[in-house]
């Protein structure tokens, strides 16, 4: 389980876009938007899981879809709500399921910058499947596992905004793989980039980024 007071404290939500764009280079939102944007469209529903301050679906309102978003942070739903883009907001733990929202409801989802925080993602896979309509795409970023890495890692107090050290996992193309397959999606693009730990990029996490496609249903 993650240290939910180190990943969306006060402080955080309040210089979070800040930190992310000039002192952390994170990419995430681009590389999901680029990778995604051939397969959706304007009009269109997509839901932001871990939506922060709503860095990782802005992309995707300016595109002209609907953007649904879902955090566990009331300071970072609070701050994303005062940028005024998103449709509906709602607080709630990815961990815990079901989400509040109904079966084959929304177009697409996002999920960036959240999943290298568990260890098991498969409350997320299996809660976007239900959700996602058929053809409706899934876009998220993990950190890579390679083969022989430890799963698990951690991440001190000066590679973060937090007082304590953070426990990360990595997430590697088998795992992927399967969660994928068990879950009726099938993978449409897919791109390594780096992404800096700390202000003096003296760490780099190798992340992930997959676009997959929810199949139909029969
Ligand atoms: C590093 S931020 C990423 C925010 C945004 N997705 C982005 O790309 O900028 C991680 C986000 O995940 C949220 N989060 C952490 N644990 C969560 C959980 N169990 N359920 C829902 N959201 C969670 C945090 O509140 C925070 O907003």
């Amino acid at each position: 389980m993650a240290d939910q007071d180190a990943l969306s404290s006060p402080r955080m939500a309040n210089d979070y876009d800040r930190k992310a764009e000039e002192e952390y280079d994170w990419r995430g939102p681009e590389v999901a938007f680029g990778l995604s944007y051939a397969f959706v469209n304007p009009g269109e529903s997509v839901l932001d899981i871990g939506i922060g301050t709503g860095l990782s679906s802005i992309l995707f309102h300016k595109a002209g879809l609907h953007v649904y978003g879902m955090d566990v942070s009331p300071e970072m739903l609070e701050a994303c709500r005062g940028k005024g883009f998103a449709t509906d907001l709602k607080e709630h733990d990815l961990t815990v399921a079901p989400y509040p929202y109904h079966t084959a409801s929304l177009d697409h989802a996002v999920c960036l910058g959240v999943l290298n925080f568990f260890g098991d993602l498969r409350p997320v896979f299996s809660e976007v499947a239900r959700i996602l309509r058929d053809d409706g795409v899934f876009a998220f970023v993990v950190g890579d596992r390679a083969p022989g890495e430890a799963a698990e890692f951690l991440v001190g107090p000066e590679h973060t905004e937090s007082d304590s050290t953070v426990t990360m996992y990595r997430h590697g193309t088998e795992e992927v793989t399967g969660l994928l397959n068990d879950n009726d999606f099938a993978l449409v693009r897919c791109l390594e980039f780096p992404v800096p730990m700390d202000r003096e990029r003296t760490s780099v996490l190798r992340a992930k980024a997959y676009v997959a496609r929810r199949k139909r249903r029969s």
